[in-house]
């Protein structure tokens, strides 16, 4: 089996490598400096199939503030993307002019889906409503340098849960460390998939969800509150319908403990007031900074060599199509079936939905 150093999913990676890896980060806030030719000669390539502030800006001054260069696309009409090239020959292509690929797509499992043609590592900045393993880099360094530690600490997320992939990342990495508790606040529409519960379930470790964010805030060590995600609603009327639903305001704030921490992956929308920027427990915009040291980390380590996976877990189901119409192998048919499992319900390998055997 091919081992590369991809960074998909950061559960494929054991704990004592994150860790190593949230040593680096606080070693680089500390002497940013120190860094500034490690990694001099080599090409990042970023491919932005989605828009993004943050995550493309932090990852490209990641690089530069290593001493390496840059190449790449944030908007696909003005690449081969829009002549309808797939995202296997793009990958392909770029993966042949870069030392380390970064890419974000609208469609769960398309990074993966780049991953298994690309000649050279490839860093998952965001699929779809599925996951984004580097801004969890980027909450897991946020909460060990501001909260001190990973665990026994009890987590609210608040607002789109269905389809915030930083959510579903951050929770299945927290579930790893001993004492978490998590406290999902979001309307019905908007509850945690099931198989993200999945994951809570089988670490033991205590969950409760409920809808009201003003009843929640007192129990919490930290909040995690995200926008509800516009462009992942079916329609307009539907969003609608959500939009609004959760804002943390001054009052809310007052219920809050004194040593509570608001995180949010930004970008932010209505769903915390300005004048809430001004509470010493918003960490919001610390955070965004860390995102850039933490990056220069994992940039650094997957460069060094010092990452290495197996791509496929599972094997090649021939004949089964995966349940998730939002799935990238519904869109780029070429691509291997493959699922995790033998029995009569299989696990897609590229958006982890569960589907029936064929
Ligand atoms: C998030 C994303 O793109 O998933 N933003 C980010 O990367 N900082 C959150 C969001 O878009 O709501």
């Amino acid at each position: 089996m091919r081992m590369k150093a991809d960074l998909i999913d950061l559960n494929d990676y054991p704990v004592e490598w994150w860790e190593k890896l949230l040593d680096l980060g606080h070693k680089i806030v500390s002497d940013p400096a120190a860094y500034a030719h490690a990694c001099e000669g080599k090409i990042m390539g970023t491919l932005f199939y989605e828009p993004s502030t943050r995550t493309q800006m932090s990852f490209q001054t990641a690089m530069l503030r290593l001493g390496g260069s840059l190449i790449g696309f944030d908007n696909p009409a003005t690449s081969s993307v829009a002549k309808g090239e797939n995202i296997k020959d793009t990958t392909k292509i770029v993966s042949g002019y870069a030392d380390i690929l970064v890419m974000r797509h609208p469609t769960a499992g398309s990074v993966k889906a780049a991953a298994l043609t690309a000649d050279c590592p490839v860093i998952n900045a965001g699929d779809g409503g599925h996951l984004h393993p580097t801004q969890t880099l980027t909450d897991l360094l946020t909460l060990k340098e501001e909260k001190g530690t990973l665990s026994g600490l009890t987590i609210g997320f608040c607002g789109d849960l269905k389809n915030g992939r930083t959510v579903h990342s951050l929770i299945k990495a927290m579930s790893c460390f001993k004492g978490n508790r998590f406290v999902l606040i979001s309307t019905k529409e908007l509850a945690l998939p099931v198989y993200i519960k999945d994951v809570l379930s089988a670490s033991g470790l205590e969950y409760k969800e409920c809808s009201d964010l003003e009843k929640a805030i007192g129990e919490l060590d930290v909040l995690y509150m995200t926008r509800i995600q516009q462009e992942r609603f079916a329609s307009r009327e539907e969003y609608e319908k959500q939009k609004g639903c959760y804002v943390l305001d001054r009052k809310k704030m007052a219920l809050a403990k004194a040593d509570l921490i608001v995180l949010h992956p930004l970008p932010r929308v209505d769903e915390i007031e300005i004048a809430v920027d001004d509470d010493s427990r918003a960490m919001y915009f610390k955070q965004a900074e860390y995102g850039m040291y933490i990056r220069m980390a994992l940039i650094l380590t997957v460069l060094e060599g010092q990452a290495h996976i197996p791509l496929v877990k599972g094997r090649e189901h021939r004949h089964t199509l995966c349940s998730n119409p939002n799935c990238i192998t519904h869109k780029e048919k070429y691509l291997p079936h493959y699922f995790i499992g033998d029995g009569t319900t299989l696990i897609c390998e590229y958006c982890d939905e569960r589907t029936l055997a064929e």
